[in-house]
């Protein structure tokens, strides 16, 4: 049985993480989403915000699985028996750093293999960073996460309907 993890920040989870996630879950037994726990790091939401926002998101998938993890992602791996990465790659500007922690990662464990999803075209400029820079402004995020989200996420910079 062929164990994958997902990992990320997803603060907050966008469509592209969940294209990805749809995808990758149809090529691997189990996918685990491991939701970083990075203290050092001030997240928009909390870890366990985080992880039931995937939950909610991913309960029709039966071989998707959400957990945390603190340090370092082989380290988690080995707890979960998981042996593959998936990472999606939107651009160019993408490689450098996902090549470098793959080839990092290998070399930690070479039993570990990384495997990249190119991000659905309509995806490809999308990014937590970017959903938080427009949710700020009171902006449209919309066609950037799912509408159960909305709400939540200007709520997280006291913005409500009147004064969007
Ligand atoms: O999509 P993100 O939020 O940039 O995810 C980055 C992530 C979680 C994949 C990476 O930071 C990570 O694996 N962190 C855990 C610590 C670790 O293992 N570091 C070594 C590889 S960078």
């Amino acid at each position: 049985m062929k164990t994958a993890i997902y990992p990320g920040s997803f603060d907050p989870l966008t469509f592209g993480h969940l294209d990805i996630i749809e995808r990758s879950s149809k090529i691997v037994d189990k996918l685990v989403i491991g939701v970083l726990n990075n203290s050092a790091k001030k997240s928009l939401f909390s870890l366990e915000e985080r992880v039931s926002m995937i939950k909610e998101m991913t309960t029709s998938l039966p071989n998707v699985e959400v957990g945390s993890f603190e340090g370092l992602l082989v380290d988690y791996m080995k707890e979960i028996n998981a042996t593959i990465i998936i990472r999606g790659l939107r651009a160019v500007t993408d490689f450098e750093y996902e090549l470098q922690i793959a080839q990092a990662n290998s070399v930690q464990n070479s039993d570990i293999e990384t495997i990249f999803l190119t991000t659905n075209l309509n995806y490809s400029y999308l990014s937590s960073t970017i959903v938080k820079e427009f949710a700020s402004y009171g902006g449209d995020i919309s066609k950037f996460v799912p509408e159960q989200f909305i709400d939540r996420i200007y709520a997280k910079y006291n913005i409500t309907k009147n004064t969007r």
